[in-house]
């Protein structure tokens, strides 16, 4: 089964304060920050941090991450090496940011392998995640979402990709302003998950920087999940359950759903048909499809 990860909590490798904190809030994932936010002066000592929590914390029933610093950098091989031969054993996935071609991705793969052959550790076991992040990335989207079996999600960088777009705003998530017809982060949005999805990948959206509205965040958190994305980041507590609640079916939808799965059970395979009503509704073999994408993610949640 697919992780859940319908709230990813970013935690700054540099703040040992926010490591510990971390561990005891109800996020689906974590991931202990290398790169934006952690200044680059800062970058050995998150380091350190970030090997110290994954080794001596407590983050069971969370999904381990960590970001490391983009492939163009001098701190990524380091950023690897150190907390894979130190905390292999304990991470989940790394997260690569501002992915713009596939190159990026097959060096991260292929140096992966060789620090798990290395360390005895099971080959393939640690995941990616992908970051889209600028006009390159999402242009070369399809190519990336192929490019590693590791590939867990693409995951969406509004404020990287709004930057390198020119979007005229300085507002992660909300509509740059002047922009009145429709929603001017839909055609990206839509672009990756049909790139995750064409690949089996998870979506994920990204930060919503306002992190005192809590609104604001539902309202642009409910548009992605509308769509079908997983999950959003969190950059404080106060979104988590917000992001836990919007990525989860309501209890109604999961009702509906599992009531069309029983339906659609007993129609197909005691009366032998492949379209039936339920109440007053039609209901057949891709009903059935529908039915059963709420009903997984209601049962991740526990409904
Ligand atoms: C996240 O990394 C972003 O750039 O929005
Ligand atoms: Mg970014």
């Amino acid at each position: 089964m697919m992780r859940s990860r319908r709230s990813c909590l970013a935690v700054p490798g540099s703040n040992p304060r926010f490591l510990e904190k971390a561990q005891g809030l109800p996020a689906d994932e974590v991931f202990l920050d290398l790169e934006d936010s952690v200044a680059p002066l800062a970058k050995e000592e998150a380091r350190r941090n970030v090997v110290a929590a994954l080794r001596e914390g407590d983050w069971s029933g969370k999904v381990r991450v960590v970001r490391i610093n983009d492939a163009t950098t001098h701190w990524a091989y380091r950023d690897v090496i150190e907390v894979v031969e130190r905390a292999g054993d304990r991470i989940d996935c790394l997260m690569l940011p501002k992915v713009e071609d596939v190159a990026h991705v097959a060096w991260l793969d292929t140096l992966l392998t060789q620090l798990e052959r290395g360390l005895g550790l099971p080959v393939g076991g640690i995941g990616i995640e992908a970051q889209i992040e600028s006009a390159r990335g999402l242009v070369n989207v399809d190519a990336i979402a192929a490019a590693s079996p590791r590939l867990e999600t693409l995951v969406f960088g509004p404020a990287d990709f709004m930057a390198s777009i020119n979007m005229r705003t300085l507002v992660v998530g909300e509509q740059p302003p002047g922009y009145t017809e429709g929603d001017a982060y839909h055609y990206v949005l839509m672009r990756l998950l049909m790139a995750a999805r064409a690949h089996g990948l998870q979506a994920i959206d990204g930060p919503y920087l306002q992190i005192r509205d809590v609104d604001g965040f539902r309202r642009v958190a409910r548009r992605s999940a509308a769509l079908g994305y997983d999950g959003k980041w969190v950059l404080h507590p106060g979104q988590i359950e917000a992001a836990n609640e919007v990525f989860s079916p309501s209890q109604e939808d999961y009702d509906h759903a599992e009531l069309i799965l029983d339906a659609y059970e007993y129609h197909t395979t005691v009366r032998r048909r492949g379209a039936a009503m339920l109440g007053d509704e039609m209901i057949d073999e891709a009903s059935r499809k529908m039915a059963l994408v709420i009903a997984a993610k209601g049962r991740a949640a526990g409904l």
